[in-house]
């Protein structure tokens, strides 16, 4: 029998499933992934399989809240349940959406150096790209559609290096290519603060997650209001992947190999002239939040 933990979990009596109390809003590609199942060695925490996107996308978010429940892994009373789907940020319905279900819910927002980000990012479009997925069976033809128009998109995008994407001819920085977009952190969170309170969101820094995860899973189980149980003894240095992995009583677990991507060189003049580029914006971020994350300028 599999090791309970990872597992998905046994269905105990006195279980029930139950809306998320605390969600990750993304950054994609910032190790949402990675966190949430940090957070799952915690004894008090219930994740959800894979993401949900009920927020994000109408198609969900028309079946309604009993359907997001449904979606929900069993808890027992006292348990916090996580979902995470990074898109969540990025959408503008999303914010007013969720407070709508509970206005006093936990936001995780992890982030990580934009140019990292962004260079992440385009390392999983130009996977996803080559591998496009043949999967085809039971989804709407329209949306099979869209989806073959994003990967003829990405294949052609792929082709191309991160530097012809990012950089202009006329050697202006392309803000409306997505990874760099994305990396614009203020345009999107100046929205989810006229909605909740500061205090209802917790920066998380993803680049802290990968060399030190302790303290940073140590400032979550403050926020969530849960007992400190995550420590050293969970994690071990696994020098094949360059990350590290989990660990509880009965089992290891490292990140699958899409997590942990090995990416490409970047022109390191195309670096400097991104960080430069994204200086101002992350001031902008830092001045929003309160909070100098201290990304190289
Ligand atoms: P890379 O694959 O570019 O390195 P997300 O889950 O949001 O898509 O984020 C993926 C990123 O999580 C990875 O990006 C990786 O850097 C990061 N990450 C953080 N901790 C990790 C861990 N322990 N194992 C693997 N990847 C981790």
């Amino acid at each position: 029998t599999p090791p309970l933990l990872f597992s998905s979990k046994v269905h105990f009596p006195r279980t029930s499933r139950h809306l998320p109390q605390a969600i990750i809003i993304g950054v994609r590609k910032c190790g949402t992934r990675a966190l949430l199942e940090m957070l799952f060695l915690h004894p008090q925490i219930q994740k959800a399989a894979g993401e949900v996107h009920f927020f994000d996308r109408d198609d969900n978010y028309v079946k309604g809240l009993e359907w997001y429940r449904r979606k929900m892994p069993y808890s027992f009373r006292g348990q916090i349940t996580i979902e995470k789907s990074p898109s969540y940020f990025v959408t503008p319905e999303v914010p007013e959406r969720i407070r709508a279900m509970n206005a006093s819910v936990k936001l995780l927002l992890i982030v990580r150096e934009p140019v990292t980000r962004a260079i992440s990012d385009y390392t999983q479009l130009r996977t996803h790209a080559a591998t496009a997925s043949t999967m085809t069976n039971g989804t709407p033809r329209s949306v099979l559609l869209q989806q073959q128009q994003q990967q003829l998109q990405q294949q052609q995008q792929a082709a191309r290096s991160f530097e012809e994407l990012v950089i202009r001819p006329d050697g202006s920085i392309n803000e409306s290519y997505r990874p760099v977009a994305i990396s614009l952190y203020h345009t999107y969170m100046h929205r989810w603060l006229e909605v909740f309170s500061r205090e209802q969101i917790l920066i998380v820094n993803g680049d802290q997650l990968i060399e030190d995860p302790v303290p940073q899973l140590r400032r979550i189980e403050n926020f969530l209001g849960l007992e400190p149980r995550i420590g050293r003894h969970n994690f071990y240095f696994n020098h094949t992947k360059g990350f590290y992995c989990l660990r509880n009583e009965t089992s290891e677990k490292c990140l699958k190999e899409s997590k942990g991507r090995r990416h490409p060189r970047v022109n390191p003049i195309v670096v400097t002239k991104l960080r430069r580029f994204f200086n101002e914006h992350n001031q902008r971020f830092y001045e929003l939040v309160g909070e100098d994350l201290g990304w190289p300028e």
